[in-house]
């Protein structure tokens, strides 16, 4: 371990294309590592202690020590502990993606902080304990994740994943290279409330809630092919019946909706909220259509950025 040096670690945000929630629930989504996401560095110093930046503004957003009793501080003292670090660090976190909006920052930030950890703690070979700092760190924050943020975290790229029992299973996915926009629309929403939200509704109306989880199933298993054949048409109408199944679970948000329907007004080829819910991200398949749907956005205050996936 070489104390004098400092070392860093990257990590992939996430965009979820089809299945959140259904996924918690063993069904399959689709999801997307975003070229953006956390970045962090480490360094040896007086007493351990976590910082995170907003790497858009340059804003401190949170610092925390292992030994608070706070979500953030847990979550470092879990990171710390798998990779028995004992030596104190100082580890700073940019997150260059919008936090607690459904993007995946929280798995982000763990892995970038993991990574950079075991690069100091020279353990960058071992990967399960990298993996299961990140799933610990996620279960502080979110409650019970399917793993579908971590493992886009920690892999990046286009892939369909499933959750069975504790395992879960990856298969990647081409996507033929698409511009796409994301807009803010709400407040950022607590992941665990919406799962524990679905969840409940899930258990009082099994059988239709049910089958809104196999519907959406199978706009997953349409969705690949048509995201590797470039069929933007088809791959948008299906991202509308997912948002429209999202919204019979109870998680999308007047303010979600609306971000919706103007994007597909301005032209994109579908929409949808992406995440949790309850608030956080929309974002529209527009490909040559993206600068429409920026100004239509625009124009009815909401702020968006633009990406290309993968
Ligand atoms: O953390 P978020 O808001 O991106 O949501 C994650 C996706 C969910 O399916 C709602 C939860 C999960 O663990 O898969």
């Amino acid at each position: 371990m070489d104390r004098t040096q400092k070392m860093s670690g990257r990590a992939c945000g996430k965009l979820i294309l089809f299945g959140e929630h259904a996924v918690v629930h063993g069904y399959p989504a689709v999801v997307a590592g975003l070229p953006r996401g956390a970045t962090a560095s480490v360094a040896a110093a007086a007493e351990h202690q976590l910082t995170l930046v907003n790497g858009r503004n340059g804003e401190r957003i949170a610092r925390a020590r292992p030994t608070e009793d706070t979500k953030l501080g847990k979550a470092f003292n879990a990171i710390l502990s798998k990779l028995q670090m004992a030596l104190p660090i100082n580890v700073n976190v940019t997150i260059d993606i919008p936090v607690g909006a459904g993007l995946g920052s929280s798995a982000a930030m763990a892995t970038a902080a993991a990574r950079a950890v075991a690069t100091f703690a020279g353990m960058t070979d071992n990967l399960s304990v990298i993996e299961s700092a990140v799933h610990e760190s996620e279960a502080i924050f979110h409650g019970s994740p399917s793993g579908i943020d971590a493992a886009a975290a920690l892999g990046g790229g286009a892939f369909k994943f499933q959750r069975n029992g504790d395992q879960s299973s990856m298969e990647a996915i081409w996507v033929d290279p698409v511009r796409i926009v994301i807009c803010e629309a709400g407040p950022p929403a607590d992941t665990k409330e919406m799962v524990q939200k679905v969840t409940n509704f899930y258990h009082t109306r099994e059988n239709a809630v049910g089958s809104v989880f196999a519907l959406i199933s199978e706009l997953v298993d349409e969705a690949a092919p048509a995201l590797a054949e470039g069929d933007w048409q088809r791959v948008g109408d299906l991202m509308n019946i997912n948002h429209g199944a999202l919204v019979s679970l109870g998680v999308s948000t007047p303010a979600l909706d609306s971000a919706c329907h103007i994007a597909r007004q301005a032209g994109a080829y579908g929409a949808k909220l992406t995440g949790s819910g309850g608030g956080g991200c929309v974002f529209a398949l527009t490909d040559d259509r993206t600068e429409d749907v920026l100004e239509a956005w625009k124009d009815m205050g909401y702020s968006g950025f633009e990406m290309t996936i993968p």
